[in-house]
């Protein structure tokens, strides 16, 4: 479903959203999950870990418990979710450059030319880690992350706060996410949603598969006019 939406002024700003978006790491966030899941003897369904993507990580082992049926003191809820960054770490252990999702790199480099500023927003709190295995930190004026905001997605603080951080309204930003709860953030930013991927998103103003068939000059000559 696309909205109706104008900038009100001209782009300046593209937020990207991480895992899904920039990096190929949403599916070893799953195995991950699926891992824990495991040792209750509870399967974690692919519809239930769409449900999982852009939330924070005690967030998401909130969900699963209760999916599960389980009911876990929250300290030992605790020692879940940091089991399952531990599995998270060891399977990023081998991220690297080619990684990158298709067509990211060539929509920094017309971003750089076109004089937009680029920053990160993610739940993840090693998002910084990963972009540093990507070998990217260094094309982002800015990079917020989970352990930066109090706030999970669909709350629009990570988004808020990376507006902010490159100087630069809400309202010239240009998201891309890869999750229903982000896409969500975005909206509640006040900012244009550019979903990203396969799975159904409902509400962004529009959608892509990849980056490989998204063209950034055209949408600054369809937003900027
Ligand atoms: C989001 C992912 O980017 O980060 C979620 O979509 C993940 O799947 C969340 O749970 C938190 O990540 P981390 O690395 O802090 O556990
Ligand atoms: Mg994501």
């Amino acid at each position: 479903m696309s909205l109706t939406f104008k900038l009100n002024g001209n782009i300046k700003g593209l937020i990207f959203d991480l895992d899904g978006v920039i990096a190929d790491t949403a599916h070893l966030h799953y195995k991950a999950w699926s891992k824990v899941g495991k040792r209750w003897g509870f399967h974690l369904s692919a519809d239930q870990n769409e449900q999982l993507k852009g939330v924070s990580r005690a967030d998401a082992m909130q969900k699963i418990a209760h999916w599960a049926g389980k009911n876990i003191p929250p300290k030992q809820l605790d020692y879940y979710a940091h089991e399952k960054n531990i599995y998270y770490l060891d399977y990023c252990e081998i991220l690297g450059p080619k990684d990158i999702l298709p067509g990211i790199l060539n929509l920094i480099q017309l971003s750089q030319r076109a004089g937009l500023k680029l920053a990160v927003g993610s739940a993840s709190k090693n998002a910084k880690l990963i972009l540093e295995k990507l070998g990217i930190i260094n094309l982002f004026q800015t990079v917020v992350d989970g352990n930066m905001v109090e706030n999970s997605k669909p709350h629009p603080e990570v988004f808020l706060k990376a507006a902010e951080s490159i100087k630069i309204n809400p309202e010239h930003c240009v998201v891309f996410e890869d999750s229903q709860a982000g896409i969500q953030a975005a909206l509640n930013a006040k900012m244009y949603a550019i979903g990203v991927g396969a799975s159904e998103l409902f509400n962004c103003h529009s959608q892509i598969q990849t980056f490989e068939q998204f063209n950034l000059l055209e949408l600054l000559n369809q937003l900027n006019n």
